[in-house]
């Protein structure tokens, strides 16, 4: 086979290929400016607004009294807290960063405490501290009961150093 018609046969081969990695790349500069319109859109959203189920940063709906037993711990990964209902009907929500360098602390059930895995700290199920090198118990968050709602304010967390820090918030009726 002449070689001028052998390049012509290689050329017409790539041609689909070049179109294909066209296509591709203009789809990827398409997703890259989509998803900033989106960041910064949501840059320019008001803050504070009540989304139920939203992630930190929001008025955040934890659902019902009555679906927490007392004594139970339930986490809330999206809104990076805990809700602890104790024994007396009690809610309290605890931030799940340690208050000693930031790390996440787990609820050990077994030994019904959170237990840092960085530096060991230990706090029990109303998050007063336990075992430094935390210096003090864990965050809070605000919590309100309306309906029998419970619901978690996520944008204020409250050091447990504070003299109004402990607000436990119990349900007029369940
Ligand atoms: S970060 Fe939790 S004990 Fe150090």
């Amino acid at each position: 086979m002449p070689e001028a018609t052998r390049g012509k046969m290689e050329e017409g081969a790539a041609a689909p290929r070049r179109h294909f990695l066209v296509f591709l790349w203009m789809g990827m500069g398409l997703l890259a400016v989509v998803e900033l319109v989106w960041v910064a859109l949501s840059f320019l959203r008001p803050g504070g607004k009540a989304v139920p189920g939203a992630g930190s940063g929001a008025l955040f709906e934890a659902g019902r009294v009555d679906s927490f037993a007392p004594g139970t711990v339930t986490a809330f990964p999206r809104g990076r807290f805990y809700l602890s209902r104790l024994e007396d009907g009690g809610f309290v929500a605890l931030s799940r960063r340690c208050p000693h360098l930031g790390c996440t602390l787990p609820w050990v059930e077994e030994a019904q405490q959170f237990v840092c895995p960085c530096h060991s700290s230990a706090f029990d199920r109303k998050g007063d501290l336990i075992r430094s090198p935390a210096p003090r118990g864990m965050d809070l968050f605000p919590v309100t009961i309306e309906n029998a709602v419970v619901r978690v304010d996520t944008g204020r967390a409250i050091r447990r150093d504070r003299p109004d820090a402990l607000a436990v918030a119990y349900p007029t009726s369940t």
